[in-house]
């Protein structure tokens, strides 16, 4: 696990437009949070999420509207590696770093909150090196019926040529990938890495020794407001031996729409996920 010369300083979207946080986001996590646990009477997640939006005039919107702009996509890097485990909890005995819990929703553009969206996070070690050989400091995790996530991991350490950040790939059934990377707010390095966004940077708090970070992305799709159900009408299914509702495991193979997969990552297959529409799950052969 020795630390490699990172490669991701290159040209990327860049800083752009510091877009802000408005009250909406706030009020969409709160709404999706009010589904679960009664934080919506109490403010308990605008609070949280309010630091973010400190020394920043908010704009009063009383509701949330489809007015948002998607999470801006990134480079992937060098570092990214298919087949990281099913867990949300990537500490283990004896990891050192400072604890980091990463929590918060994955919306569609009309502020739906949406469930079973693939997130895939990879990051540094505390010494700001990549696993390589393993899979330590990586995986992946599903939102759940909310929308919501939850990610156990340690501040990742710095690197050479980049501020701190958490790379994730989020994609919801049948949608594409949405590359990108986390960033954290008051790193000296944001000023000069030309990859870092401001839009991505998380809301962080210190909490019991470790810190409590909070980001919700916008994924550029339609979120279905009545079933969370893929939107596409039943049709003929095109067939193959894949079928939603089973465990696949890495190396599995399937057929489907008479092309033959194999599986990069063990999930439990659904609806929306058919082998064409995941390529983080299964890879055409
Ligand atoms: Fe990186």
């Amino acid at each position: 696990m020795t630390p490699t010369t990172p490669d991701e300083s290159g040209t990327g979207p860049g800083a752009g437009a510091d877009r802000g946080i408005s009250r909406k986001t706030l009020l969409r996590a709160a709404v999706a949070a009010g589904a679960a646990v009664p934080l919506l009477a109490t403010g308990a997640v605008a609070l949280a999420r309010d630091a973010r939006s400190e020394g920043r005039s908010l704009t009063p919107t009383p509701f949330c509207d489809d007015g948002d702009d998607p999470t801006p996509d990134q480079i992937e890097g060098p570092y990214f590696k298919p087949n990281s485990p099913l867990r949300t909890n990537l500490v283990t005995p004896g990891t050192a770093g400072t604890r980091l819990t990463v929590s918060g929703y994955v919306f569609g553009r009309n502020c739906v909150p949406l469930p079973g969206v693939l997130l895939d996070f990879w990051q540094a070690d505390n010494a700001g090196a990549y696993d390589m050989a393993g899979y330590t400091f990586r995986g992946h995790q599903f939102t759940d019926t909310t929308g919501a996530f939850t990610l156990q991991t340690i501040v990742p350490g710095l690197y050479p040529g980049r501020t701190r950040h958490i790379h994730v790939k989020a994609q919801a059934p049948g949608e594409p990938v949405l590359t990108t990377q986390l960033y954290f707010p008051g790193e000296p390095r944001n000023n000069t890495d030309a990859i870092f966004d401001p839009a991505l940077l998380m809301n962080v708090r210190d909490a019991g020794g470790g810190k409590q970070a909070t980001f919700d992305f916008v994924l550029n799709v339609d979120g279905d407001p009545g079933t969370g159900e893929p939107t596409d009408p039943p049709t003929d299914p095109p067939g193959g031996t894949w079928a939603p509702g089973r465990s696949y495991t890495a190396g599995d193979r399937v057929t489907y729409g008479g092309a033959a997969y194999r599986c990069l990552q063990a999930h439990t297959s659904m609806a929306g996920w058919e082998p064409p529409n995941v390529p983080a799950l299964w890879r055409r052969e």
